[in-house]
């Protein structure tokens, strides 16, 4: 069996390498990301392994059917860039990695809240400048609040966990109720109540694609004064104006924004030295009120080793069997 394992950045390499020697299976390592034009490297290979976020071009599965190649395996939970029509016309199986650490994300959203509840980033500022006044940066306290989970997946779960630990009051919201939450009482009937009744709402849903956003200026009035959006699932889950103009206004307190609408070729890029043309995400750099972060929720070791080897057993096990664990539904 031989493998092909495209996008691969500088941190993934060595597990990678790891698992190729002890399964004893040959993976070539490319930098590239999967496009119609670094596809044909994979001629000759059994499998194709990949994490992009760019959408993955329908051309690519024209020329994996051309050779032979009918299983892609991605290193990511995310499916929402993979056409899958054009999977479908050229019979190619999808797998992805669906739980590499729920905890890394669920962790993330409770260290974001936390900066913002304490007012880190301004404190931090004025700190860098030797102004070592407290005011105006008075904190809120996360026992205090109530703590809206939208979406109660392996994520969600881990969130849920981890802000009970915090003496937050929890409730949550999903179409699919989690037995053991429902038990414990904690979903409330429909997505505009937990809108309504929590000081913080933390998402942990897929895109719902079309252009269809969660979080715009209709469901915005919905929320409570002063409330706070999390966003570590997907950028467009947002309408990133309009929630800048709410915190601008005073309506909401402020966000933690580790996904971002437009944050492809921008999220996990040095623009250091460019002009930056994006007027909303350069407001919300520049506000206090919005801990924003490039897509990093996900980065610890744990998550990292996980995607690597899990898609690659995936792999295997596609090319061994005909099928595996991971393995997406195209009709759904
Ligand atoms: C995903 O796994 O789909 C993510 O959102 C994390 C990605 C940046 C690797």
């Amino acid at each position: 069996m031989r493998l092909i394992d495209f996008g691969v950045r500088e941190d993934e390499k060595k597990y990678i390498e790891e698992w190729s020697k002890e399964n004893n299976i040959e993976v070539k390592i490319v930098s590239d990301l999967l496009t119609p034009e670094t596809v044909q490297l994979a001629k000759g290979y059994d499998g194709i392994v990949a994490y992009q976020q760019l959408p993955y071009d329908e051309k690519i599965f024209d020329a994996m059917n051309e050779y032979g190649i009918h299983v892609l395996s991605l290193r990511n939970v995310g499916v929402d860039n993979v056409p899958f029509a054009a999977l479908k016309k050229n019979q190619i199986r999808l797998t992805n990695v669906p739980s590499y650490s729920p905890e890394a994300i669920a962790e993330y959203s409770v260290t974001g809240l936390m900066a913002l509840l304490r007012n880190l980033k301004h404190m931090i500022r004025k700190v860098d400048q030797h102004d070592f006044q407290w005011a105006p940066d008075i904190g809120r306290e996360l026992n205090q609040l109530t703590v809206g989970v939208a979406g109660t997946g392996r994520i969600g779960r881990a969130a849920i966990k981890i802000y009970q630990g915090f003496g937050a009051k929890v409730i949550a919201y999903d179409k699919f109720h989690n037995p053991e939450l429902e038990k414990e009482g904690m979903y409330v009937d429909d997505l505009d109540t937990l809108l309504k009744e929590s000081d913080v709402v933390t998402l942990h849903i897929p895109s719902l694609g079309k252009g269809h956003t969660l979080i715009n200026s209709k469901s915005i009035a919905e929320m409570k004064d002063n409330a706070i959006v999390i966003n570590t699932a997907r950028g467009d889950l947002i309408n990133t104006k309009d929630l800048y103009d709410a915190v601008a206004s005073g309506k909401l307190y402020g966000a933690v924004l580790d996904v971002y609408e437009k944050e492809v070729g921008v999220f996990n890029s040095d623009l250091s030295d460019q002009e930056f043309s994006d007027d909303v995400l350069d407001k919300v750099i520049k506000s206090p009120r919005f801990i924003l972060t490039p897509h990093i929720a996900f980065y610890t070791t744990k998550a990292v080793k996980n995607m690597a080897t899990v898609s690659l057993n995936a792999m295997v096990s596609e090319l061994n069997t005909g099928t595996s664990e991971n393995e997406i539904d195209l009709e759904k």
